[in-house]
């Protein structure tokens, strides 16, 4: 059942039935676009996760991926941990109840404050680079080593190649992230010799795109550095940190793979590393939320010009940044749902999918083949639950909408309020910090 959960995607009719669940409590009454997020299947994919490594294993879901504190809370209940990449999102995992020790703080400009806070806060510290583990030196310097409750690691580049999707591949030869492997293993060991805080190892190649083969071969290149570690300073390692990275299924042919899968390689192929010797730490993002993920929007005007059909509808470039700039790598599966919310079937027809924004390129899909839509239908985007209203954008100051946690019974639980008019405007105005 785990395993089937994990690489479960909401389908047209889940959207259906969760829409008429928020039509019936009469929240289309005061939104034009709500987002649904199913717990349910949410902790079903954390239980998969949990279940597929070794009990010790510190599970950081990463908040970048979803920073909604209600769906966050939810994990944390679960033993989750949350990975961070922004002093703010350590301040949104301790909100989400999340215990500082299941806090891990990655970010390649943590500044000389940020690092103070992280170790006086007792978090998971992936160092960046070798200037980051000065800087901690310097602000360790005098202190009693014994009482210091943060865990520092450092992050290696294991160099392992791009996935398909170059910007959000970050184990190539040359990466913003990391110490890279092959070009610095000396000074990657001299770090270790020098330092005797310096008890992690942290690898991260990126998720959508990428194999699990190439995942794999990231944890391999990690765990040879490990023996060699071992050998000079035994018994310095405690945490080794994976990453995230699965990546997920966007559409009906594309089938993901599976935690259990990954974590089975893992074993086979790393027998050290996952030998029990070794905190695992995991940063899944994308795996855990996506698939739980759909926005429902009216269609508030259907427009033909020259014989080609447009869909105005809720969510432009504002929620689904990637897909409306960089379609070739991202998109979505869209349905088409009468004012009641029920599933139209078919014959379909080719929809430009129009978002709200002022530029004439904010269409979140094209040539979309959806049956007949007229205005008061419905439009709902799938596996929208991830990496898309954490990325939000500005752009004419439209307001982020209502997101409702769904359960198997209940009302969809409220997440986050829907921003309004007058809120955004004042967040626009405040003239000092700290007044908001
Ligand atoms: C360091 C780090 N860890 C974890 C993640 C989450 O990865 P994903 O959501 O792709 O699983 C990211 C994504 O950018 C990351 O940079």
């Amino acid at each position: 059942m785990s395993s089937a959960a994990w690489v479960q995607r909401l389908s047209n009719d889940d959207c259906s039935s969760y829409l008429r669940q928020a039509i019936g409590e009469g929240l289309f009454e005061r939104h034009d676009w709500i987002l649904i997020h199913d717990l349910n299947l949410m902790e079903a994919k954390y239980a998969a996760l949990d279940a597929a490594f070794a009990s010790e294993s510190l599970h950081a879901v990463a908040v970048k991926a979803n920073p909604v504190v209600g769906v966050l809370r939810r994990l944390v209940a679960r033993g989750a941990g949350l990975e961070c990449a922004s002093m703010e999102e350590v301040e949104i995992a301790a909100r989400a109840g999340c215990p500082p020790d299941q806090i891990v703080f990655d970010s390649p400009a943590k500044t000389r404050r940020d690092l103070a806070q992280a170790l006086d806060r007792g978090v998971v510290l992936n160092a960046d680079n070798f200037d980051e583990l000065a800087r901690i030196a310097a602000l360790l310097e005098g202190e009693d080593r014994g009482a210091l409750k943060a865990h520092v690691g450092l992050r290696i580049n294991p160099m392992v190649g791009e996935g398909a999707i170059a910007a959000t591949s970050v184990g190539g030869r040359v990466s913003k992230f990391g110490v890279p492997l092959e070009e610095a293993q000396a000074e990657i060991l001299a770090a270790f010799e020098r330092w005797t805080w310096l008890t992690g190892v942290h690898v991260h190649v990126g998720s959508q795109g990428c194999t699990v083969a190439q995942l794999v071969a990231a944890a391999k290149r990690i765990e040879a550095l490990l023996v060699t570690i071992e050998e000079r300073r035994p018994g310095q390692i405690v945490d080794v940190d994976i990453g995230g990275g699965l990546p997920v299924s966007y559409d009906t042919a594309t089938v993901a793979p599976c935690v259990t899968t990954y974590a089975d390689e893992l074993r086979r192929a790393c027998p050290t590393l996952m030998s029990g010797r070794y905190r695992i730490i995991t940063e899944f993002g994308r795996a855990i939320h996506a698939n739980c993920g759909v926005a429902a929007s009216r269609v508030e005007y259907v427009k033909t010009y020259g014989g080609s059909a447009m869909a105005v509808v809720h969510f432009g470039a504002d929620f689904l940044m990637r897909p409306v700039y960089n379609p070739d790598d991202w998109s979505h599966e869209f349905v088409a749902l009468d004012p009641d919310g029920r599933v139209k079937t078919w014959p379909a027809q080719p929809y430009a999918m129009a978002g709200p924004l002022c530029f004439g390129g904010d269409f979140v899909g094209r040539e979309v083949m959806l049956p007949a839509l007229t205005p008061g239908d419905f439009v709902c985007a799938r596996d929208v639950g991830a990496y898309t209203l954490s990325m939000w954008s500005r752009h004419c100051s439209r307001a982020q909408p209502l997101v409702v946690g769904a359960t198997a019974d209940g009302p969809l639980e409220p997440l986050r309020a829907a921003e309004t008019p007058r809120g955004v405007a004042l967040d626009w105005e405040q003239p000092r910090e700290g007044s908001s």
